[in-house]
């Protein structure tokens, strides 16, 4: 079933960006004009399963350096119920092996009349680079352990749905922050929406120099536990990491490890976060992912909507630049 697009509303005036690089730039308005249009799309859509196509005749192409499940998918299927085209680009198979360049790659492909490229690289500010050099739209679908804007933006979603407001609100980001992109954009995009945010992980993880950010730092999860409305458990990335920052996985989790017993010590309704993809038994137990704390899966089905509205809003400011 195919909605009518004049179900939608005008690209809110405020909103003139052409890129989506991180949340690092965005005020709280325009990080609250994303999540608006992400629930306008998720409730025109039926939870963003149904096509409403505000974007028909544009293209996307997903540029992904890096593996990826739920980021490449849901930005396709997002650009899709849009009604737009999409092009996956899969560097194994290009013709980087021929020593062609990042930016020679992408200029390649804007040419072929691409709208928006959704980047995601191992380097940070790769997606600042080809900003910089295309003239097309570019999302940064994670670049490095710098920015990962859309995953913040759908863990914020996930929060303020269900609690109504990220003001005054503690949330703990838990785990491997030094080498996690999706620990800087949520800092960025929950402290300016009145989030109190704490760190919390081994010292090797979690530097106190995190501490110009606004944040509260903790190498206690017990202690912190209590005050905390959300957890959201950050991956060990052992893919990014030249040594191990702790002896062994079995005594990371026994300090770090969301549990049952953490569970019952936790405020009442507290609320389990995890960007995936979850390391079962390491930063989460099966019980607690697949428990009636966990918005693990609410947050991807919201990944769904925060990419329709940020491909619905940059497309649209980038038209309006045009006219
Ligand atoms: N959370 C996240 O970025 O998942 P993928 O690596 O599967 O895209």
């Amino acid at each position: 079933m195919t909605l009518d697009v004049n179900e939608l509303g005008a690209i809110p005036a405020a909103w003139t960006r052409r890129h989506l690089l991180g949340l690092e730039d965005l005020s709280a308005d325009e990080l609250n004009i994303i999540l608006d249009a992400a629930e306008m799309f998720r409730d025109a859509t039926h939870d963003c399963t149904r096509k409403i196509s505000v974007l028909t005749g544009r293209t996307a192409a997903n540029l992904f350096f890096e593996n990826s499940t739920r980021t490449r998918i849901s930005f396709s299927l997002a650009m899709r119920r849009l009604g737009g085209d999409v092009v996956d680009f899969a560097s194994g198979s290009s013709s980087m092996s021929k020593g062609e360049t990042v930016i020679d790659t992408a200029k390649n492909i804007e040419a072929m009349g691409v709208d928006v490229v959704v980047c995601r690289h191992r380097t940070p500010g790769t997606t600042h680079l080809l900003a910089n050099n295309l003239r097309c739209s570019v999302i940064n679908a994670g670049d490095g352990p710098h920015e990962h804007p859309t995953q913040g933006l759908l863990d914020i979603l996930t929060i303020r749905q269900r609690r109504g407001t990220l003001a005054g609100l503690t949330v703990a980001l838990v785990g491997d922050i030094q080498f996690s992109r999706t620990a800087r954009s949520n800092i960025w995009g929950l402290r300016k929406l009145g989030a109190h945010v704490i760190l919390c992980g081994p010292s090797t993880l979690v530097s106190p120099l995190w501490r110009e950010m606004g944040v509260e730092i903790s190498h206690n999860l017990d202690a912190i536990l209590p005050r905390c409305d959300v957890l959201n458990l950050l991956r060990i990335q052992f893919e990014r990491q030249s040594t191990r920052p702790f002896p062994s996985v079995r005594e990371y989790a026994l300090l770090y490890a969301m549990n049952r017993q953490r569970i019952e010590r936790a405020k009442d309704g507290v609320l389990i976060l995890a960007p995936g993809p979850i390391n079962r038994g390491v930063e989460v137990t099966p019980d607690v992912a697949d428990g009636p704390h966990s918005v693990i899966l609410e947050q991807v089905t919201n990944g769904l909507a925060v990419r329709m509205a940020v491909l619905w809003l940059i497309c649209g400011a980038s038209a309006r630049e045009l006219d």
